[in-house]
């Protein structure tokens, strides 16, 4: 078996949109609909094998459909430039999302793998004045002191490499916000616009099934990660956002969800507002020989 692994550029362009209402030939509409065929392509079963696989296609090395070098190559690329440009937006502007484009995004997450494909994502999305509902009850439940309660434990400890990639991006925050350092009363109130959903039109709480355990919340990370790239595709700016699940008794009585439900997280998302400044920094990725061991370079003797 072959591993391919998909470089991610260091291109960090504003992803800016082109169009709201999206004609076809828009670059964002190219990206959506190669997209979604990235993620139908498991539909057809005549994409199970290539049938001739010449030596040198892309399709013979990858297991892909076997496509032309020509359409896996462009699909590489598009995939590659929605990881590379999308980032986690913290300042969103008012305007709502058009329904359509929202459907089309949930479309698309949907076609996200899980275990057994059981699928355990469900998803609340909130626009309008039940953001803002939601957003004013939040916040004003955070503000007035109440505790971290999440379904899931928190992180115990971020060492390390952890630690490390932790202060860096939220030393990148606070500077692009001109935070200095140590101004604990500014940390709070930038902490605080999470619950003020960074302004943003429309939330996504993401829940799983009680029973599925570690490995519903797997799945729904998937989903998560999918439907912000999917958001990405359509020009639509979005951050994920796990100070939400802290609040997970809180989110579950604001939208009725049944006690089995356990709040993952939630995604805040809408059109990105450029002159925002918390928009103006991107973090960075380790090198993969950081996080990558070849075995076929280990010394393993067998037992
Ligand atoms: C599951 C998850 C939860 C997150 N929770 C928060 C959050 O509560 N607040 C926040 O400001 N950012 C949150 N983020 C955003 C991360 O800080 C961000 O993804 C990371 O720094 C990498 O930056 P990028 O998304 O711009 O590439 C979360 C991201 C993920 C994937």
């Amino acid at each position: 078996m072959s591993i391919r692994i998909v470089t991610i550029e260091r291109e960090y362009g504003s992803g800016s949109r082109q169009s709201r209402a999206g004609p076809p030939h828009t670059p964002q509409a190219a990206e959506a609909s190669l997209l979604e065929k990235v993620m139908q392509m498991t539909l057809s079963p005549s994409n199970d094998r290539p049938e001739n696989p010449s030596a040198d296609s892309p399709g013979s090395k990858s297991g892909m459909p076997p496509a032309s070098a020509n359409s896996s190559s462009q699909d590489a690329e598009v995939f590659s430039r929605l990881l590379s440009t999308r980032y986690s937006c913290r300042g969103f502007l008012a305007e709502q999302v058009p329904h359509a484009t929202i459907v089309r995004i949930l479309e698309m997450a949907q076609r996200t793998a899980s275990w057994c494909n059981s699928q355990p994502w469900k998803v609340v999305i909130a626009s309008g004045a039940a953001t803002d509902r939601f957003r004013e009850a939040l916040y004003t439940h955070v503000a007035g002191g109440a505790q971290e309660a999440s379904d899931f434990p928190f992180p115990r400890e971020y060492r390390g490499e952890y630690l490390s990639r932790r202060r860096e991006c939220g030393f990148q925050l606070y500077t692009t916000l001109g935070i200095a350092r140590g101004d604990k009363a500014a940390y709070n109130r930038q902490f605080l616009e999470n619950y003020r959903l960074f302004g943003a039109p429309h939330v996504a709480i993401i829940t799983t099934d009680e029973a599925l355990g570690v490995y519903g919340v797997l799945d729904c990370g998937a989903y998560v990660s999918n439907f912000v790239l999917a958001a990405r595709s359509l020009g639509v700016a979005s951050i994920a956002q796990a100070a939400i699940a802290g609040q997970s008794q809180f989110v579950r009585a604001h939208f009725n969800l049944p006690e089995d439900r356990r709040v993952v997280c939630g995604i805040s998302f809408g059109f990105e507002d450029p002159s925002h400044p918390a928009n103006r920094f991107r973090t960075t990725r380790a090198a993969i020989d950081e996080t990558v061991t070849w075995a076929d370079a280990l010394q393993i003797e067998a037992v």
